[in-house]
């Protein structure tokens, strides 16, 4: 047999659809050249809540090229479907245009359907519409009496924990600490739009819709236009982003559908980057009251996490901040609630480590606060209070190597020559000089997932195609799925083709929540098993010959299987998590708090790593965006109306490559074959969690400035008083 090692998992494989894209030939969903195509553009609400009492699209009916104005008063009647994603229901969300209310400022409230983008455009802008308003809420301290535990969510993914005695444990603490963080909502910005193409023949519709779940936008589409499954096609081979925004096929979806139905021909729908902000959700604001006690040696004697968090009048959503702190450490007695109260804004969604991410920066602020307070290094605090068992759901962790990550990170940082415990203590000119760290973990889902292979000999040689439904969101998905084949076949990866993002292939779970590389690889490497064992049974041999061989043994020159992976039981008794540490340094200005960036050290054990490079992409984009949560992200609400006010790359601000100072990523060797039988666990979302905690820690060794209100502005440092221990 050949060597296929350069090929096989755990590889540094070039992307295989990398020359695809940098040429311009990856089809993005907006990029298909569909026959007799018309353009939609939606009409926004210019109110935060009340009901249209009127809508005048006369002069905009009689505008060059308009096709079709759809209102509430003449759209398509639909099914609602499901706020969740794991069950389109018609209990929670209406799909746009079935009602005049309005519940938020920027509602799909019209589309306007014509021959060119342009056409659209210009007349949705001349439609009227009136209304009658009614008082709306959107200033979420306003409405803190208005805050309740959402059961449904918490009786269904445990939100809420408690064990031991919390107000016990604070008491007999020999330090505590009573801090309450504030995340500000934060608006998704993948580098492609949302975007739609729908075209209907009779009762049947293929969607291009940019997607990371192909089947669940199938399932969306059946339940919501009421037609079977299988007349519904969903096709997205590349998606350019999605983390989140893109889990649920959206009400832009439901609208583009909706119109090429209405008007017998293809109509695209494009959310513009301005739209973005109303359209395809956002986290939420959330207000973390955390209170930690620890004894003299630095045991944890208690760790009380607290979440207060607006959500849209229409849906619960619920991102579970405190679900760290529920698996982190090690404490005698804990507390982890949420609630909500409903304000009238677009409805949040996921977002890159939902929980985890502005969870962790609470978590691992108030771990740095309390190690201050105890004179502990930060580093020693966290390994002391290291557990090998999640005491949240009391079962094992599958594998942990949350200490070694510290420590490695530790040794590569230099820790231990360059942090000390008091602020301000090394200046470079106008620069204050602080080291931070942070520890991080996230969830490690794995789910059912299926693929089929296609081979073909062909003069000597074996073409391999394999087909599922699985999205590569810019994550790899591609070329880790080609190193599978490659590997479980022992066949080069030039022979392999990857097809992926089509609902007539099998069913995926789709990217998203850290889980798809474990279960699309699994689901691939159990084809590549049937594979050789149906040949092995056709070839009438026991032998371990090459797929070429039993091909030829078989007298087969064509040949497919299929398989399917997921979960077993023994995975269903351990807690499987993927584990990080964090070490940065920053530089901040003494006279205007600038907060430069200058080193960060991530150090991640997930599981085996199918591809550092791809994998490597994954924590410097979380890095970059864990950076851009702790310094500049932030999307305001205009006080008085309701409106998202910051509305472009402009005034939201992100980080560019200029803002990111060195980055050095390691990934700690693991096989977790409690996890998987490959022995993967998830890196997407374990990126970012953590990060803006590492920051802000290095900004106090800076400065002595806890800004506990994120992101950490020049202003806010400006203003902030220094701490004295
Ligand atoms: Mo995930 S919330 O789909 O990045």
């Amino acid at each position: 047999m050949k060597d296929q090692t350069k090929s096989k998992t755990g590889a540094s494989v070039n992307r295989l659809e990398g020359a695809l894209k940098v040429m311009g030939k990856a089809k993005y969903s907006s990029e298909f050249a569909i026959d007799n195509l018309a353009f939609a553009q939606g009409i926004q609400s210019t109110i935060s809540a009340g009901k249209i009492t009127s809508i005048d699209t006369s002069l905009a009916e009689k505008q060059e090229g308009v096709i079709k104005i759809i209102t509430h008063e003449n759209a398509l009647k639909l099914k609602g479907y499901g706020g969740r994603f794991e069950e389109p229901d018609t209990k929670s969300i209406s799909p746009s245009l079935q009602t005049p209310d309005v519940h938020y400022y920027g509602e799909y409230i019209g589309v306007v359907v014509a021959e060119t983008f342009e056409q659209a455009r210009y007349a949705a802008n001349l439609v009227k519409v009136t209304y009658a308003k009614s008082e709306p809420k959107f200033i979420f301290d306003e409405h803190l009496d208005e805050l309740y535990m959402p059961k449904e969510i918490n009786d269904k993914a445990k939100t809420n924990t408690q064990w031991g005695d919390v107000e016990k444990g604070l008491k007999d603490a020999y330090k505590t600490i009573d801090v309450t963080y504030n995340t500000p909502v934060e608006h998704h910005h993948p580098m492609e739009l949302h975007n739609i193409i729908a075209t209907w023949e009779g009762d049947k519709v293929i969607a291009y819709a940019s997607t990371q779940i192909v089947a669940h936008a199938v399932k969306t589409i059946a339940d919501t236009f009421e037609i079977p499954e299988d007349n519904v096609r969903v096709i997205t081979p590349y998606v350019g982003g999605g983390f989140g925004s893109k889990l649920q096929l959206r009400e832009h979806g439901t609208l583009g559908i909706m119109a090429s139905k209405m008007i017998g021909r293809p109509v695209q729908l494009t959310v513009t980057r301005h739209e973005m902000f109303t359209a395809v959700g956002f986290r939420q604001h959330n207000r973390q009251h955390m209170r930690l006690g620890a004894d003299k040696e630095g045991n944890l004697t208690a760790l009380s996490h607290e979440t207060s968090a607006a959500t849209s009048t229409y849906e619960e959503f619920q991102e579970p901040c405190g679900a760290i702190s529920q698996t982190l450490y090690n404490t005698p007695n804990s507390l982890v609630t949420h609630k909500l109260m409903k304000l009238n804004l677009p409805s949040p969604r996921w977002m890159r480590a939902p929980g985890e991410a502005p969870g962790s920066f609470a978590l691992e602020s108030a771990m740095d606060e309390l190690a201050y307070k105890l004179q502990m290094d930060p580093a020693e605090f966290r390994i002391k209070n290291d557990t090998q068992h999640d005491l949240s759901v009391d079962k094992p962790f599958s594998s942990r190597q949350f200490v070694e990550c510290i420590r490695i990170g530790a040794e590569k940082f230099d820790w231990k020559n360059k942090w000390k415990p008091t602020p301000g203590h090394t200046k470079k000119e106008n620069w204050l000089v602080g080291y931070g760290m942070s520890g991080s973990s996230r969830q490690s889902p794995y789910m059912e997932s299926s693929a089929l292979i296609k081979l073909k000999l062909d003069n000597d040689k074996v073409q391999v195609t394999v087909q599922t439904d699985a999205t590569d969101i810019g994550t790899g998905s591609y070329t880790i799925i080609g190193q599978t084949i490659s590997e479980y076949l022992d066949i080069p990866l030039e022979q392999i083709s990857v097809e992926l993002g089509d609902s007539k292939f099998p069913k995926t779970p789709g990217s998203g929540g850290s889980w798809g590389a474990a279960s699309y690889t699994n689901g691939a490497k159990v084809a590549c098993d049937n594979a050789i064992n149906t040949l092995k049974t056709l070839a009438s041999t026991s032998e371990d010959l090459s797929v070429i061989e039993l091909m030829k043994k078989a007298d087969l020159t064509e040949f497919e299987a299929k398989g399917t992976a997921g979960p077993t039981e023994e995975f269903e008794n351990y807690s499987v998590y993927s584990f990080g540490a964090n070490f940065c340094e920053v530089w901040v200005d003494e006279y205007s708090g600038m907060v430069r960036l200058e080193h960060f050290v991530n150090v991640g054990s997930a599981g085996k790593i199918l591809n550092p490079k791809t994998a490597y992409g994954q924590i410097i984009g979380g890095i970059t965006w864990g950076l851009g949560q702790a310094l500049t992200e932030h999307s305001q609400v205009e006080p008085n109306h309701g409106n998202f006010i910051t509305r472009s790359f402009a005034d939201y601000h992100v980080p560019v490559n200029l803002d990111l100072g060195k980055i050095d990523v390691i990934f700690l060797p693991e096989d977790d074959y409690i996890a998987n039988p490959m022995g993967v666990k998830g890196i997407g979302e374990l990126g970012i969690t953590s990060i803006a905690a590492a920051i802000a820690n290095a900004v106090f060794n800076a400065t002595g400035k806890r800004v506990r209100d994120l992101p950490i502005t020049p202003e806010k440092i400006m203003k902030t008083k220094m701490e004295v221990a």
